[in-house]
Protein backbone atom coordinates (compact mmCIF):
# COMPACT_ATOMS: atom_id res chain seq x y z
CA UNK A 1 0.00 0.00 0.00
CA UNK A 2 1.00 3.49 -0.63
CA UNK A 3 2.17 5.55 2.05
CA UNK A 4 -0.70 8.49 3.36
CA UNK A 5 2.16 11.30 2.94
CA UNK A 6 1.32 10.76 -1.36
CA UNK A 7 -2.28 11.72 -0.65
CA UNK A 8 -1.28 14.97 0.65
CA UNK A 9 -0.76 17.92 -2.52
CA UNK A 10 -1.44 15.70 -5.71
CA UNK A 11 -0.77 17.03 -9.09
CA UNK A 12 -2.20 15.54 -12.09
CA UNK A 13 0.48 12.85 -12.14
CA UNK A 14 -0.55 11.35 -8.82
CA UNK A 15 -4.04 11.36 -9.71
CA UNK A 16 -4.49 7.84 -10.97
CA UNK A 17 -2.41 6.46 -7.95
CA UNK A 18 -4.36 8.80 -5.47
CA UNK A 19 -7.54 7.39 -6.89
CA UNK A 20 -6.29 4.24 -5.17
CA UNK A 21 -5.52 5.26 -1.93
CA UNK A 22 -7.79 5.19 1.38
CA UNK A 23 -8.02 6.56 4.45
CA UNK A 24 -6.14 4.61 7.34
CA UNK A 25 -9.30 2.34 9.33
CA UNK A 26 -9.71 4.78 12.38
CA UNK A 27 -10.47 7.44 10.41
CA UNK A 28 -13.02 5.66 8.50
CA UNK A 29 -14.28 4.42 11.81
CA UNK A 30 -14.59 7.44 13.43
CA UNK A 31 -15.73 9.02 10.24
CA UNK A 32 -19.05 6.24 9.84
CA UNK A 33 -20.04 6.25 13.66
CA UNK A 34 -19.94 9.81 13.77
CA UNK A 35 -22.29 10.29 10.54
CA UNK A 36 -24.61 7.85 11.71
CA UNK A 37 -24.64 9.84 15.56
CA UNK A 38 -24.63 12.91 14.09
CA UNK A 39 -27.52 12.62 11.43
CA UNK A 40 -29.45 10.64 13.84
CA UNK A 41 -29.24 13.39 16.23
CA UNK A 42 -30.11 16.23 13.11
CA UNK A 43 -33.49 13.70 12.24
CA UNK A 44 -34.35 13.14 15.90
CA UNK A 45 -33.89 17.69 16.52
CA UNK A 46 -35.87 18.69 13.60
CA UNK A 47 -38.78 15.94 14.04
CA UNK A 48 -38.78 17.44 17.60
CA UNK A 49 -39.05 21.00 16.31
CA UNK A 50 -42.54 19.82 14.51
CA UNK A 51 -44.18 19.04 18.31
CA UNK A 52 -45.46 21.26 20.39
CA UNK A 53 -43.87 21.81 23.96
CA UNK A 54 -45.45 19.48 26.48
CA UNK A 55 -45.67 16.64 23.55
CA UNK A 56 -44.75 13.91 25.38
CA UNK A 57 -43.63 12.42 22.28
CA UNK A 58 -41.53 16.24 21.55
CA UNK A 59 -39.75 15.46 25.07
CA UNK A 60 -38.64 11.80 24.31
CA UNK A 61 -37.38 12.52 21.20
CA UNK A 62 -35.42 15.23 22.44
CA UNK A 63 -34.06 13.08 25.22
CA UNK A 64 -32.84 10.59 22.98
CA UNK A 65 -31.61 13.34 20.81
CA UNK A 66 -29.84 14.96 23.65
CA UNK A 67 -28.04 10.97 23.96
CA UNK A 68 -27.02 11.08 20.60
CA UNK A 69 -25.60 14.91 20.81
CA UNK A 70 -23.51 13.23 24.10
CA UNK A 71 -22.44 10.77 21.81
CA UNK A 72 -20.82 13.08 19.30
CA UNK A 73 -19.62 15.47 22.01
CA UNK A 74 -17.66 12.07 23.36
CA UNK A 75 -16.21 10.69 20.30
CA UNK A 76 -15.23 14.36 18.70
CA UNK A 77 -11.78 14.57 20.83
CA UNK A 78 -10.44 11.06 20.25
CA UNK A 79 -11.61 11.65 16.27
CA UNK A 80 -9.80 14.61 16.34
CA UNK A 81 -6.43 13.29 18.07
CA UNK A 82 -6.37 10.53 15.76
CA UNK A 83 -6.78 12.70 12.80
CA UNK A 84 -3.97 14.68 13.64
CA UNK A 85 -1.83 12.08 14.21
CA UNK A 86 -2.82 10.19 11.40
CA UNK A 87 -0.15 10.57 8.86
CA UNK A 88 -2.83 11.25 5.83
CA UNK A 89 -3.62 14.60 5.15
CA UNK A 90 -7.44 15.42 3.59
CA UNK A 91 -5.57 14.47 0.20
CA UNK A 92 -8.27 15.52 -2.30
CA UNK A 93 -7.90 14.24 -5.75
CA UNK A 94 -8.91 17.60 -6.86
CA UNK A 95 -7.00 19.35 -9.14
CA UNK A 96 -9.14 22.24 -9.16
CA UNK A 97 -7.76 24.45 -6.70
CA UNK A 98 -11.57 26.48 -6.05
CA UNK A 99 -13.23 22.88 -5.94
CA UNK A 100 -10.19 21.65 -3.58
CA UNK A 101 -10.57 24.95 -1.02
CA UNK A 102 -14.15 24.29 -1.15
CA UNK A 103 -13.78 20.76 -0.18
CA UNK A 104 -11.47 21.67 3.00
CA UNK A 105 -14.08 24.36 4.11
CA UNK A 106 -16.39 22.06 4.59
CA UNK A 107 -14.71 19.64 5.95
CA UNK A 108 -13.48 22.07 8.36
CA UNK A 109 -16.99 23.69 9.26
CA UNK A 110 -18.65 19.77 9.77
CA UNK A 111 -15.31 19.34 12.34
CA UNK A 112 -16.12 23.19 14.26
CA UNK A 113 -19.78 22.08 13.83
CA UNK A 114 -19.72 18.79 15.50
CA UNK A 115 -18.00 20.72 18.78
CA UNK A 116 -20.33 24.21 18.53
CA UNK A 117 -23.76 21.72 18.20
CA UNK A 118 -23.29 19.70 21.72
CA UNK A 119 -21.90 22.41 23.40
CA UNK A 120 -24.30 25.22 22.92
CA UNK A 121 -27.00 21.96 22.88
CA UNK A 122 -25.64 21.52 26.52
CA UNK A 123 -25.60 25.45 27.70
CA UNK A 124 -29.27 25.45 26.37
CA UNK A 125 -30.61 22.40 28.10
CA UNK A 126 -27.85 22.48 31.83
CA UNK A 127 -28.54 26.51 32.22
CA UNK A 128 -32.07 25.91 31.63
CA UNK A 129 -32.53 23.79 34.28
CA UNK A 130 -33.72 21.23 31.98
CA UNK A 131 -33.08 16.81 31.65
CA UNK A 132 -29.55 15.63 30.38
CA UNK A 133 -30.18 12.08 29.75
CA UNK A 134 -27.76 9.51 28.29
CA UNK A 135 -30.13 6.62 26.69
CA UNK A 136 -32.12 6.21 30.00
CA UNK A 137 -29.27 5.01 31.54
CA UNK A 138 -27.67 8.38 33.50
CA UNK A 139 -27.53 12.14 33.66
CA UNK A 140 -24.55 14.08 32.64
CA UNK A 141 -23.56 16.77 35.50
CA UNK A 142 -24.89 19.77 35.15
CA UNK A 143 -21.96 21.87 34.99
CA UNK A 144 -22.77 25.80 35.36
CA UNK A 145 -25.49 27.19 37.22
CA UNK A 146 -28.87 27.71 36.03
CA UNK A 147 -29.00 30.86 34.14
CA UNK A 148 -32.07 31.91 31.63
CA UNK A 149 -29.43 34.38 29.85
CA UNK A 150 -27.29 31.81 29.43
CA UNK A 151 -29.79 29.04 28.39
CA UNK A 152 -31.34 31.58 25.75
CA UNK A 153 -28.20 32.12 23.91
CA UNK A 154 -27.23 28.70 23.59
CA UNK A 155 -30.70 27.83 22.25
CA UNK A 156 -29.91 30.64 19.96
CA UNK A 157 -26.41 29.45 18.84
CA UNK A 158 -27.87 25.83 18.43
CA UNK A 159 -30.79 27.29 16.24
CA UNK A 160 -28.27 29.03 14.25
CA UNK A 161 -26.38 26.24 14.48
CA UNK A 162 -28.72 23.70 12.91
CA UNK A 163 -28.90 25.36 9.86
CA UNK A 164 -25.36 25.97 9.30
CA UNK A 165 -25.31 22.22 9.90
CA UNK A 166 -28.05 21.66 7.48
CA UNK A 167 -26.19 23.16 4.82
CA UNK A 168 -22.75 21.54 5.87
CA UNK A 169 -23.91 17.98 5.99
CA UNK A 170 -25.99 18.50 2.68
CA UNK A 171 -23.32 20.46 0.61
CA UNK A 172 -20.93 17.21 2.08
CA UNK A 173 -23.94 14.27 0.86
CA UNK A 174 -24.07 16.16 -2.81
CA UNK A 175 -20.40 16.56 -3.32
CA UNK A 176 -19.84 12.60 -2.72
CA UNK A 177 -22.93 11.62 -5.01
CA UNK A 178 -21.18 14.62 -7.73
CA UNK A 179 -17.75 12.64 -7.27
CA UNK A 180 -19.44 9.40 -7.39
CA UNK A 181 -21.97 9.51 -10.04
CA UNK A 182 -20.39 12.65 -12.78
CA UNK A 183 -16.35 12.87 -11.91
CA UNK A 184 -16.71 8.95 -11.70
CA UNK A 185 -13.33 9.16 -9.32
CA UNK A 186 -12.63 7.09 -5.99
CA UNK A 187 -13.38 9.23 -3.65
CA UNK A 188 -16.32 7.47 -1.97
CA UNK A 189 -14.46 4.33 -1.91
CA UNK A 190 -11.50 6.21 -0.15
CA UNK A 191 -13.97 6.32 3.07
CA UNK A 192 -15.50 3.06 2.79
CA UNK A 193 -13.78 -0.47 4.10
CA UNK A 194 -11.38 -1.64 1.77
CA UNK A 195 -12.51 -4.76 0.47
CA UNK A 196 -10.40 -5.17 -2.71
CA UNK A 197 -7.62 -7.79 -2.60
CA UNK A 198 -3.89 -7.01 -2.73
CA UNK A 199 -3.43 -7.20 -6.64
CA UNK A 200 -5.47 -4.56 -6.76
CA UNK A 201 -3.79 -1.98 -4.54
CA UNK A 202 -0.73 -0.41 -5.41
CA UNK A 203 2.63 -1.65 -3.31
C1 LIG B 1 -24.00 16.73 17.22
C2 LIG B 1 -24.77 17.23 18.14
C3 LIG B 1 -26.09 17.92 17.90
C4 LIG B 1 -26.72 18.26 16.72
C5 LIG B 1 -26.23 18.03 15.29
C6 LIG B 1 -27.96 18.90 17.07
C7 LIG B 1 -28.88 19.37 16.14
C8 LIG B 1 -30.12 19.88 16.48
C9 LIG B 1 -31.13 20.25 15.53
C10 LIG B 1 -30.99 20.15 14.02
C11 LIG B 1 -32.21 20.71 16.22
C12 LIG B 1 -33.53 21.25 15.65
C13 LIG B 1 -33.39 22.74 15.57
C14 LIG B 1 -34.71 23.45 15.41
O1 LIG B 1 -35.41 23.61 16.41
O2 LIG B 1 -35.02 23.84 14.30
C15 LIG B 1 -31.88 20.62 17.62
C16 LIG B 1 -32.72 20.99 18.66
C17 LIG B 1 -32.44 20.82 20.00
N1 LIG B 1 -31.27 20.32 20.54
FE1 LIG B 1 -29.66 19.67 19.49
N2 LIG B 1 -28.07 18.95 18.44
C18 LIG B 1 -26.96 18.35 18.98
C19 LIG B 1 -26.67 18.17 20.32
C20 LIG B 1 -27.50 18.53 21.36
C21 LIG B 1 -27.20 18.34 22.77
C22 LIG B 1 -25.93 17.70 23.34
C23 LIG B 1 -28.27 18.84 23.46
C24 LIG B 1 -28.51 18.91 24.96
C25 LIG B 1 -27.83 18.31 25.89
C26 LIG B 1 -29.25 19.34 22.51
C27 LIG B 1 -30.45 19.89 22.81
C28 LIG B 1 -31.38 20.32 21.91
C29 LIG B 1 -32.68 20.85 22.28
C30 LIG B 1 -33.23 21.01 23.71
C31 LIG B 1 -33.34 21.18 21.08
C32 LIG B 1 -34.74 21.80 20.91
C33 LIG B 1 -34.51 23.24 20.54
C34 LIG B 1 -35.68 24.14 20.64
O3 LIG B 1 -36.62 23.86 21.37
O4 LIG B 1 -35.62 25.19 19.97
N3 LIG B 1 -28.73 19.14 21.23
N4 LIG B 1 -30.60 20.12 17.75
C1 LIG C 1 -24.20 9.42 3.95
C2 LIG C 1 -23.44 10.30 4.52
C3 LIG C 1 -21.98 10.55 4.25
C4 LIG C 1 -21.16 10.12 3.24
C5 LIG C 1 -21.53 9.24 2.04
C6 LIG C 1 -19.85 10.68 3.48
C7 LIG C 1 -18.73 10.45 2.69
C8 LIG C 1 -17.48 10.99 2.90
C9 LIG C 1 -16.33 10.77 2.05
C10 LIG C 1 -16.32 9.91 0.80
C11 LIG C 1 -15.29 11.46 2.56
C12 LIG C 1 -13.87 11.57 1.99
C13 LIG C 1 -13.77 12.86 1.19
C14 LIG C 1 -12.40 13.11 0.60
O1 LIG C 1 -11.46 12.37 0.80
O2 LIG C 1 -12.28 14.14 -0.07
C15 LIG C 1 -15.77 12.15 3.75
C16 LIG C 1 -15.01 12.95 4.55
C17 LIG C 1 -15.49 13.63 5.65
N1 LIG C 1 -16.78 13.56 6.16
FE1 LIG C 1 -18.31 12.48 5.39
N2 LIG C 1 -19.89 11.42 4.62
C18 LIG C 1 -21.16 11.38 5.13
C19 LIG C 1 -21.64 12.00 6.26
C20 LIG C 1 -20.89 12.83 7.05
C21 LIG C 1 -21.39 13.52 8.22
C22 LIG C 1 -22.83 13.44 8.75
C23 LIG C 1 -20.35 14.23 8.73
C24 LIG C 1 -20.29 15.13 9.95
C25 LIG C 1 -21.23 15.79 10.47
C26 LIG C 1 -19.19 14.00 7.87
C27 LIG C 1 -17.96 14.57 8.07
C28 LIG C 1 -16.85 14.38 7.27
C29 LIG C 1 -15.56 15.01 7.49
C30 LIG C 1 -15.22 16.00 8.61
C31 LIG C 1 -14.70 14.54 6.48
C32 LIG C 1 -13.22 14.88 6.27
C33 LIG C 1 -12.42 13.77 6.93
C34 LIG C 1 -10.98 14.16 7.22
O3 LIG C 1 -10.27 14.46 6.28
O4 LIG C 1 -10.62 14.15 8.39
N3 LIG C 1 -19.55 13.14 6.88
N4 LIG C 1 -17.10 11.83 3.93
Amino acid sequence: MATPESLSDPGPEDMELNQRLTYEPAQKFFHWAMAIVVLSAIALGLWSSFLVPGDPLRKALLDLHKSFGFTAAALILPRIICRLMSRASVGQPEPNRLFRLAAHGTHFGLYALMILMPVTGYLFSAAGGYSLPWFGLFHWPRLVDESKAMSLAGKWLHDKGAWLIYAAVSAHILAVIWHSVFRRDDVLWRMLPDWRSDDETPD
